[in-house]
């Protein structure tokens, strides 16, 4: 076993990420050579929760010894984070995968190729043994082994696996090394893997057993990140709301860890994702509704809008309770602002049960939704229950539907916030124009206006005065206090008023 920073410890993130926060990240020195390191080049695909342990990933690497570098072409070692969600998340992988193969077979033979993440935890030994295309397969929850593994392969030339999934893991201890940050958004993860089994989904077996971090780690790594000038964190799990930590007989829930969140700066606004409909408690919305921080959004996953093909996902509620559901949380949160993920074409699923999508989407007018088309993954519930049997073209044409309702929703929602003055915390320029900046609203709504002096991590006063169905353009009208709203010092949660 290696001990910690027995190799020179001279960060070059500073290449990384011009942004990166001192607190955070002390050995700041930028070095734009290798000093003898070992290079390791880190791409990351799949959902947020995979950016975060990539910065996981690089502070393990970090403090033993490996350098970090953004270019692959002089890298000693490629990692790959990758995602097994659908079947072309996993094709996109594989083709990336390819491309460093054949690189490694003509160029450079000792590169050592990694994959990390959901496909390593579903593939194993099969990525090594049978489809020969990498040295190191290391599951998601085995990061802090990444070392021992690197330097066993670098050394004697072998592969090395360590896929063990954890029931404790949280990687409490580890300080997250920002290298992709804007140095205005973090995210911050607070619990690990999903127990809830939906038939369709391979999280469960990707991810293991749902575990919460200790809230103390949670609330200081927030406000580490408040001294450094974060302006929002996005706390993360793959079923966010479950979160519950039990210290000394005390139990504190997801409503109450946001809520001492809120507490530790009027300035920092708070996210999360993503949220089971199981766990949106009363509670959890009186936060939303209290604390001038946490912002008025909600991602609210609904899957179908049909109670048969509801139950045939596991997902443990009806289309009338998700609809109460969102009837409560909008009369509990006055303008909250709601998203979903949508999957079309599931197992079975006949035309009347595609409309009662549609209708359910009618109902609920979402502001944006994330909508997919079924891919079966193996292993699950549903690939050994249940056939795949609607047709490929029949699934692109509901999903299609679905798309076009969605995005004249969307539309319409903007369309309403056309004529008012919204609060923007900004991100730094446009990606279109140098002379205009972007940010978001509370409602995570993106929102483009003309640089007026602002900086990133200011919040500033937008009137909106015209839109498409994914931005907000504007006029600035006022600097903004820098502050969301005098924050009055609550002490209990959820209390209704
Ligand atoms: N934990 C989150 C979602 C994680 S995966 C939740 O429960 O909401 C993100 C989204 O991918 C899911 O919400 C679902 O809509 C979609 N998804 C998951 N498995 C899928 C599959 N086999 N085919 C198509 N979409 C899938
Ligand atoms: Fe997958 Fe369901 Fe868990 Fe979400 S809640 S990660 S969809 S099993
Ligand atoms: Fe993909 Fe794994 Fe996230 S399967 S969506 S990277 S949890």
């Amino acid at each position: 076993m290696r001990t910690p920073g027995t190799r020179p410890i001279v960060s070059d993130i500073g290449i990384l990420s011009g942004e990166a926060d001192q607190s955070l990240d002390t050995a700041r020195q930028v070095s734009s050579e290798s000093d003898g390191r070992q290079m390791v080049y880190l791409e990351t695909y799949g959902c947020q929760m995979n950016v975060s342990d990539s910065e996981i990933v690089a502070s393990v690497l970090r403090g033993s010894g490996f350098g970090l570098t953004r270019d692959p072409d002089s890298a000693d070692v490629v990692l790959i984070n990758t995602c097994a969600i659908r079947e072309n998340a996993e094709q996109k992988v594989r083709r990336r995968l390819e491309t460093f193969r054949s690189r490694k077979q003509k160029r450079a033979p000792d590169l050592k190729l990694g994959v990390l993440g959901c496909m390593a935890e579903r593939l194993r030994e099969k990525l090594l043994d049978e489809e020969k295309l990498v040295d190191l397969v290391v599951g998601p929850d085995a990061y802090r082994d990444l070392p021992n593994l690197l330097d066993a392969s670098l050394e004697s030339g072998q592969s090395a696996v360590n896929v063990q999934l954890s029931k404790e893991e949280t990687y409490a201890d580890i300080s997250p090394v920002r290298y992709d940050s804007n140095g205005v958004s973090a995210f911050v993860s607070i619990m690990r893997g999903c127990d809830n089994m939906c038939s369709f989904c391979v999280v469960p077996f990707t991810r293991g057993r749902e575990r919460s971090r200790p809230t103390a780690s949670i609330l200081d790594e927030c406000a580490k990140l408040v001294d450094a000038g974060y302006r929002e964190v996005t706390v993360l799990g793959q079923n966010v709301n479950s979160y519950r930590d039990g210290v000394n007989g005390q139990s504190v829930s997801f409503a109450e860890l946001l809520h001492r969140i809120s507490l530790l700066s009027p300035d920092l606004r708070i996210r999360y994702s993503t949220s089971h409909p199981k766990d949106c408690s009363d509670e959890l919305l009186h936060v939303h509704r209290e604390r001038d921080n946490v912002c008025n959004f909600i991602h609210l996953p609904v899957q179908h809008g049909n109670t048969a093909m509801l139950e045939r996902m596991r997902r443990t509620y009806s289309r009338e309770e998700y609809l109460a559901l969102v009837e409560r949380a909008r009369r509990i949160v006055p303008g909250l602002a709601l998203s979903t993920d949508i999957i079309a074409g599931f197992c079975g699923e006949t035309e009347e049960e595609h409309r009662d999508t549609l209708s359910l989407m009618e109902a609920v007018r979402y502001d944006h939704a994330f909508n997919f088309i079924y891919s079966e993954r193996p292993g699950t519930y549903a690939s050994k229950k249940y056939e795949d049997d609607v047709p490929e073209e029949v699934k692109k044409r509901r999903l299609s539907e679905i798309i076009e309702l969605q995005s004249a929703h969307s539309l319409e929602s903007n369309q309403r916030d056309v004529g008012r003055v919204l609060r923007v915390l900004v991100e730094g320029p446009s990606r279109k124009s140098d002379e205009q900046l972007c940010g978001r609203t509370d409602s995570n709504k993106m929102v483009v206006f003309d640089d007026a002096g602002f900086v990133k991590g200011q919040y500033v006063d937008v009137r909106v005065e015209r839109c498409t169905s994914a931005t907000l353009l504007g006029t600035a009208v006022s600097s903004g206090a820098n502050k969301l709203e005098a924050s009055s010092p609550a002490t209990t949660v959820g209390a209704p008023q």
